[in-house]
């Protein structure tokens, strides 16, 4: 698969959405045609032939990577949702915020024993959520293949976080130090 310039897609914001904080943009790897196959063809290419039944993706922008991934592996997509959101029976697992608590859930009856489960987001930044989405995978009782994100904010080692209590593999397009 041919490289592509992922990062020069993502657009730095200063100051938002307070003082000292760098909001990293994603959406210009999502307006363009070109650029979104790139982000959607190399994290489904990664993870071919893996048995992936599942990609579970976390609200809100979870969604806009899980979908077409799971297309482009021909297999299904679970969302994992914030409380309330699902009108089933659910999964709950909360996580750690900078300040507080929240919760994802995902439907009881979405994955089953069998399936292996590839976790997908746009971006990871302490691990929170990608945990709390791997544990919802555990508490279903499927396997977990492992971890996908565009991109990964290195200086805050999520990833040795992730891997405390996950050894499956992560896959990030774009890592910032
Ligand atoms: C952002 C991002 C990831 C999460 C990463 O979601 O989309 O899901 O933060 O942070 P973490 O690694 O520290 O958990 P956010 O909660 O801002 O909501 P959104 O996806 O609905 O925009
Ligand atoms: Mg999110």
């Amino acid at each position: 698969m041919p490289d592509f310039d992922f990062e020069s897609r993502i657009i730095d914001i200063p100051d938002y959405p307070e003082p000292g904080v760098v909001f990293k943009d994603i959406t210009p790897l999502f307006d363009d045609a070109e650029a979104l196959a790139a982000v959607v063809d190399h994290i489904a290419s990664h993870f071919a032939n893996r048995g992936v039944t599942k990609v579970v993706g976390a609200e809100a922008r979870g969604f806009l990577v899980g979908v077409p991934v799971a297309y482009k592996l021909g297999c299904g997509f679970v969302p994992a949702r914030k409380p309330g959101k699902l009108p089933r029976e659910v999964y709950s697992q909360s996580y750690a915020l900078e300040y507080g608590t929240d919760e994802l859930q995902i439907h009881k009856d979405a994955l089953v024993h069998d399936d292996r489960v590839l976790v997908v987001d746009d971006l990871i930044a302490t691990g929170g959520t990608a945990v709390a989405c791997a544990q919802l995978v555990e508490q279903a009782g499927a396997t977990l293949e492992g971890f996908s994100f565009i991109l990964e904010l290195a200086f805050l080692h999520a990833r040795e976080v992730v891997a405390r209590e996950f050894d499956q593999e992560m896959f990030t397009l774009v890592q910032v130090d």
